[in-house]
């Protein structure tokens, strides 16, 4: 269990509460889609996509805009990527001269374009680099230095290694994805390497991987300890999961959704990624990805997934939302998906 903190995390909503954050997705948490999550209830923490770091890299305009136009009242943590210490000590102190709640370093991303280059998950192979690496950055963040990582590349080996490095540098805030790098999405999570996180590092760690619903998360949180959970793919399907947990960790239950609410989520999604430069076509391809995700809790027999993968203009999109969630008697949005949430990032 972690002991007094050195650097205090940013205040939660609710106090006595696991703490939630919106976990760091690639074309999917930058500002619009923080925005929306915001107006269906924010997380306690949002996490950047990641910024790139290597000799050219400058931080990317669109994924800053994130830090600096962020209304949603809640704090930022930019995330980088990248194993080359001179550039990540440049990011960092880059990073640094804007309004972040912390600087977080991706150890988990599974792309092998990404760890080939000794990034991301590929890190997790290398104990002594993390050690380097981590050290570094302490030595130039005053504030709150964090880590997001799986359980290990191939096996859990170096697991318990790379938990003391996460002891030895102080790091204020660990985020675990239960499963390795090889396991990419879709295998079950290990809640139990993250317990072991839980019960060796002396910050506090958010649990993270299919947390669904409010009540697995609060099934998750006894299993493993873990101060919170970190939430992607689920809370693209439902936003309203973050204020789901607080609402069942103070009543023991949560309200469920009517479909018609969905139809708003739909809406301001559309809203909020609408670019007057893209094509009404390409805008209604866009929301593809997030409908995929938000189909899991229409409707039982996927139909409406496969009727709005086919739409082609916004008329016909809505039409089809229209059909599922208003026209619906009494429908709820499902609180656990129907079936198995099937995506991934883009750079795999
Ligand atoms: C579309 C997508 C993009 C992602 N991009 C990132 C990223 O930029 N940085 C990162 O640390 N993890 C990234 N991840 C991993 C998620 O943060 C999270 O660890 C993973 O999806 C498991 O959590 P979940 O079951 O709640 O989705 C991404 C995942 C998805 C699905």
């Amino acid at each position: 269990m972690h002991t007094e903190l050195v650097r205090p995390l940013p205040p939660t909503i609710a106090v006595d509460q696991p703490i939630t954050a919106l976990a760091p997705m690639q074309d999917v948490t930058n500002l619009p889609f923080m925005s929306v999550i915001s107006h269906f209830g924010s997380p306690d923490y949002f996490f950047t996509e990641y910024f790139r770091v290597h000799v050219q890299s400058r931080l990317e305009r669109p994924i800053l805009e994130s830090i600096t136009e962020n209304k949603t009242g809640r704090p930022v943590f930019a995330q980088m990527i990248g194993e080359n210490i001179h550039h990540l000590k440049r990011t960092t102190l880059q990073l640094l001269e804007y309004p972040v709640a912390g600087i977080d370093l991706n150890m988990g991303c599974p792309a092998p374009t990404v760890y080939k280059k000794r990034c991301g998950g590929g890190l997790l192979r290398e104990p002594e680099k993390i050690d380097r690496i981590l050290g570094e950055l302490r030595n130039i963040i005053p504030g709150v230095l964090s880590v997001k990582m799986r359980i290990g590349f191939e096996d859990q080996e170096n697991f318990e290694t790379i938990l003391q490095l996460i002891n030895k540098w102080e790091i204020d805030l660990l985020s675990i994805h239960g499963r390795t790098v090889k396991e990419m999405y879709r295998s079950t999570v290990h809640y139990d390497a993250i317990k072991l996180a839980v019960e060796t590092v002396n910050c506090p760690v958010l649990a993270n991987g299919d947390v669904t619903s409010a009540r697995r998360a609060r099934e998750i949180l006894d299993f493993t300890g873990a101060a919170g959970v970190m939430i992607g793919r689920h809370a693209i399907r439902n936003p309203w999961i973050f204020q789901q947990i607080r609402e069942y960790e103070s009543k023991g239950s949560s309200e469920p959704v009517p479909l018609y609410r969905v139809y708003d989520y739909v809406r301001a999604l559309f809203d909020h990624l609408k670019k007057p430069w893209i094509q009404e076509k390409a805008q209604v391809n866009k929301m593809k990805k997030f409908l995929n995700f938000i189909g899991q809790g229409v409707d039982p027999e996927g139909q409406f997934i496969y009727n709005a993968r086919r739409a082609q203009s916004e008329d016909e999109l809505f039409s089809i939302c229209r059909q599922f969630m208003l026209d619906q008697e009494s429908g709820y949005f499902a609180d656990e998906p129907y079936s198995e949430v099937v995506a991934r990032p883009n750079c795999e």
